[in-house]
């Protein structure tokens, strides 16, 4: 080991007693009063870490020896896992059990410190990530190679442009890993999107930037993708239905992501018959037949995606029911000129839905929403939005859809604070809860 200063430098290696784990995939450690956010370390360890990165007012380092090692601490069962190398999973150290504690965790805090939720009122929710069926390695159904300047595709290491050689990624499911990927040469500099559907269609499809135009423009770019084998359209299976798809189109990553995502849904909202939802950023429409089947013949579904392949694949994937509109542009512009809703299901990219989309979905007065989020920072982000509306956050259901990594994906009900929960009949409303069926309620 180093002896390193109290300004500690790149290559150094600190002794570290680690603290809490916080978002990222690291936990949290000191030296010297600096914060240290340390990789490959788990709470309660004693470790050597090397210093990776010197940033203004903290370090990032990678744990190299543990001297005390957690009860969760396990051998990572993939070889490309380890400080400097593979950057797709961060948790591979821990066991599954903890790995969902852990997500519990970082959830909690981000509740409190993002979406300005009290400790008490995060208690109640009773955050737990539960896992999917399936086990931690053998679920990806789609993995995204990059290719380094030897035409050799790999997969990135953390922070980092430098891409690691790989010949089998063990989180990606056995048909991913049999396609024709890490066994050729590629076009330097591209990237590989690698898929094979829940129906069990297969699809490699080669992304390169190119020159947006001529002249100045030269200096923009644009990606140009292009199908190098495989299925320009895959199927996907959930709720018991087919869904079609292009194979660049976003799907839900777990193979039971999709089942499991629906119906916890549709038991957080409790749609009654005959009433009107929104199934903003819907993609190829898999909320948007739950919510269908859910309202009935009388209920009507908008479904918003601005992917105009995705918004086409949705309106084929709903042609059977009428009551279901898809709608073909951005939620921000689109939603202001939908009007009332009585229910409203979001499941927008990383970013979050952000202010102005939660605004237009507290005027439209829906009288539940649900939040599928891929990203708990912009859930906790659109949370304290919410709460400042007048709204509550009132159940959260967290689910380990990405196992060995530090992602997690969370469902979870808003209701306009007083509202009794969603799903319990209240004597107040009426049993449809349509607006026009209450006397004299404006919207
Ligand atoms: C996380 S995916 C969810 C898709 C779908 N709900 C599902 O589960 O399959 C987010 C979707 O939002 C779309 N999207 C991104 N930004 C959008 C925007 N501003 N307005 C509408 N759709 C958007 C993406 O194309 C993508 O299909």
């Amino acid at each position: 080991m180093t002896a390193p200063s109290a300004d500690p430098a790149v290559g150094d290696t600190l002794r570290l007693t680690v603290g809490k784990v916080a978002a990222g995939g690291h936990c949290v450690a000191r030296y010297e009063g600096q914060v240290v956010f340390v990789r490959h370390a788990l709470p309660g360890e004693v470790v050597d870490a090397t210093v990776t990165e010197v940033k203004r007012g903290f370090l990032r380092a990678d744990a190299v020896v543990v001297h005390t090692a957690s009860a969760d601490r396990v051998p990572p069962p993939c070889r490309y896992a380890g400080p400097g190398r593979c950057g797709g999973c961060d948790w591979q150290h821990a066991t599954p059990a903890a790995q969902r504690r852990l997500k519990a965790d970082v959830l909690a805090e981000l509740l409190v410190r993002l979406g300005k939720l009290t400790p008490e009122q995060v208690d109640a929710l009773q955050v737990t990530v539960a896992e999917l069926p399936g086990g931690p390695l053998d679920w990806r159904t789609r993995v995204r190679y990059a290719v380094d300047r030897a035409g050799r595709a790999g997969l990135r290491a953390h922070r980092s442009h430098r891409i690691v050689e790989i010949d089998a990624c063990p989180i990606a499911t056995p048909a991913v890993r049999e396609l024709p990927v890490t066994d050729r040469g590629w076009r330097p500099g591209s990237e590989l999107s690698v898929v094979s559907s829940t129906a069990g269609d297969p699809a490699v499809l080669e992304h390169r930037e190119v020159p947006a135009g001529r002249g100045r423009d030269r200096r923009r770019t644009r990606t140009v993708t292009r199908l190098v084998y495989g299925e320009e359209t895959v199927v996907e299976r959930a709720i018991g239905t087919e869904f079609e798809l292009p194979a660049e189109a976003f799907w839900q990553v777990h193979p039971a992501a999709a089942d499991t995502f629906a119906a916890t849904a549709l038991e957080l909202l409790a749609p009654r018959a005959g009433e009107r939802a929104y199934d903003l950023y819907g993609g190829a429409g898999l909320f948007a037949v739950a919510l269908a089947r859910a309202v009935g013949d009388g209920g009507t579904v908008t479904l918003v995606e601005s992917h105009p392949g995705a918004a086409d694949a949705a309106r084929h994937n709903v042609r059977e029911l009428p009551r279901v509109e898809v709608v073909a542009g951005r939620v921000e512009r689109v939603l202001p000129a939908l009007g009332p809703a009585d229910l409203v299901l979001l499941d927008p990219p990383r970013a979050g839905a952000g202010r102005t989309v939660v605004e237009q979905i507290v005027a439209a007065t829906p009288r539940a929403v649900c939040y599928v989020a891929c990203d708990p920072a912009a859930l906790a982000r659109d949370t304290a939005t919410f709460t400042e509306l007048g709204w509550r956050l009132s159940r959260l259901r967290g689910f380990d859809a990405f196992p060995m990594t530090q992602h997690v994906e969370c469902v979870a009900l808003f209701e306009p604070a007083g509202a009794s929960p969603a799903g319990r009949t209240d004597p107040a409303l009426p049993s449809t809860g349509r607006p026009e069926d209450v006397p004299g309620e404006e919207r």
